[in-house]
């Protein structure tokens, strides 16, 4: 069933021009994935939601954009040259690699029986060379995580805005793994997505600011129409914790593929600004004015997937519901997440003047909201389309509309259609939107 469900959602997203493979007219670049017109809307939505309330609507939090390019020896001070990294074992018989940890005590092949190579350390971080000499010392790395690109840029936010404990950095950008077994559509990719959150804290504060983010991160994904209950935290094992952390819990989502990471909290405590400080020679430390102290703030670290994000709206949205013989595939979104609001056709493409009334009509609501203008097909299939979609409405202009000025607006989830004046169109739906981020 699971599987199914996996296999509907993948088709779905070609079918529809959400998520297509990498590069498919070669045959593809497995596990990668390239974000189709309505994709692009919808994991735009994502980010603006996550931008809206975790800056805009905050006083205590700066937006960045840090290059994905950085100093190597950053990724020395942060422990990902020494500890991140898998043991991997190759099959001498089928060549195919394979995580120890997957391997459990198998001592053969598990595709074909064939003999395996020792298992040897293999660092997941991608590797190139900046300038047109690979040697050495041109050695650079895609970053692994969005979250350096804060850490290194701590003093530059004291020195131009001055904040006050406490206060967070919030980033959004790609990031690159050379994970060595991606796979399950968009879950895990070796270029993926992260939005991140640094939030720096005094130590005696850490853990109370760690359970509030659990709980504000964990109520975003609930306020954005993830179901209750496919929602789960999770608190680390401390034989699980990443080198960096202290105390971790992720927010689980019930994937097609079962109970996985969507996000993961933690308490990196002053570990990153300390080694920075120590590999750098510069002084990271917070001066705090009213108890007249220096002093590393801890930092608690809410880090989610744009693209989990995604996978998990759009499993939680894909609803098939029996409407008289038919099935009918709708993608309940949020309507801060629809990736169109509002859809136009004319009832008759043979038409001139509902054509061209329509067309009229789409221009003006695009200048207010996300909406598109299809007049490739019949009625009924023109609405399954936009269902497929998650499109919030759907438009349409028939005969009569050159007569009386109405034109038939009809809801996406109780498909019950409403005639409303063409001058009064566009307050109506905005009227519906209200709240949209
Ligand atoms: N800075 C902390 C950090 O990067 P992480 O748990 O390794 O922590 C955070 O990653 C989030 O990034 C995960 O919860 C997941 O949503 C996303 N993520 C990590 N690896 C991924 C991959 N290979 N493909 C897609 N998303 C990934």
């Amino acid at each position: 069933m699971a599987q199914d469900l996996m296999e509907k959602i993948v088709s779905l997203c070609k079918r529809r021009g959400l998520i297509f493979q990498s590069s498919d007219i070669y045959g593809g670049l497995s596990n990668t994935w390239d974000y189709g017109p309505y994709g692009v809307e919808l994991k735009n939505n994502v980010k603006r939601a996550w931008w809206q309330s975790n800056v805009y609507e905050r006083n205590d939090m700066f937006g960045m954009d840090a290059a994905i390019l950085m100093h190597p020896k950053v990724w020395e001070a942060s422990g990902h040259v020494e500890n991140f990294f898998d043991l991997k074992s190759d099959c001498k018989n089928c060549k195919k690699r394979f995580k120890a940890a997957d391997l459990k005590d198998k001592l053969v092949c598990p595709e074909c029986k064939g003999e395996l190579t020792e298992a040897r350390p293999f660092n997941l971080m991608f590797k190139t060379h900046q300038g047109p000499v690979a040697d050495d010392a041109s050695l650079i790395y895609l970053r692994p995580e969005t979250a350096q690109g804060i850490f290194v840029n701590f003093s530059n936010l004291l020195d131009s805005r001055h904040p006050k404990l406490p206060f967070g950095m919030a980033q959004i950008g790609k990031a690159f793994r050379n994970e060595i077994t991606p796979g399950n559509f968009t879950f895990r990719t070796r270029e993926f997505e992260q939005m991140e959150i640094e939030y720096f804290v005094k130590p005696a504060d850490a853990d109370k600011y760690y359970e509030y983010w659990v709980e504000l991160r964990h109520n975003w994904y609930l306020g954005l129409g993830l179901k209750k209950e496919n929602l789960r935290k999770r608190p680390h094992a401390k034989d699980e914790l990443a080198h960096y952390a202290r105390a971790c819990t992720d927010i689980e989502y019930n994937f097609p593929i079962g109970w996985s990471e969507l996000e993961g909290i933690a308490n990196r405590a002053d570990f990153d600004l300390k080694q920075h400080a120590q590999f750098s020679g510069k002084d990271l430390q917070y001066f705090d004015d009213a108890a007249k102290e220096r002093f590393f703030p801890f930092i608690i670290e809410p880090s989610g997937g744009v693209d989990r994000a995604v996978l998990a709206f759009l499993t939680d949205a894909y609803h098939e519901e029996k409407v008289k013989k038919d099935t009918r595939v709708v993608l309940k979104l949020h309507k801060d997440l629809a990736p169109v609001k509002a859809a136009v056709f004319p009832l008759l493409k043979n038409r001139p003047e509902i054509v061209e009334l329509a067309k009229k009509i789409a221009a003006d609501l695009k200048k207010s909201f996300v909406t598109t203008y299809d007049d490739t097909g019949a009625i009924g299939k023109l609405y399954r389309r936009q269902d497929e979609v998650g499109t919030l409405y759907c438009v349409t202009i028939d005969v009569q509309s050159l007569e009386d000025k109405q034109v038939t607006v009809r809801d996406r989830d109780t498909m019950l259609q409403e005639r409303i004046g063409i001058d009064k169109l566009k307050d109506y739906l905005l009227g519906k939107l209200k709240g949209c981020s």
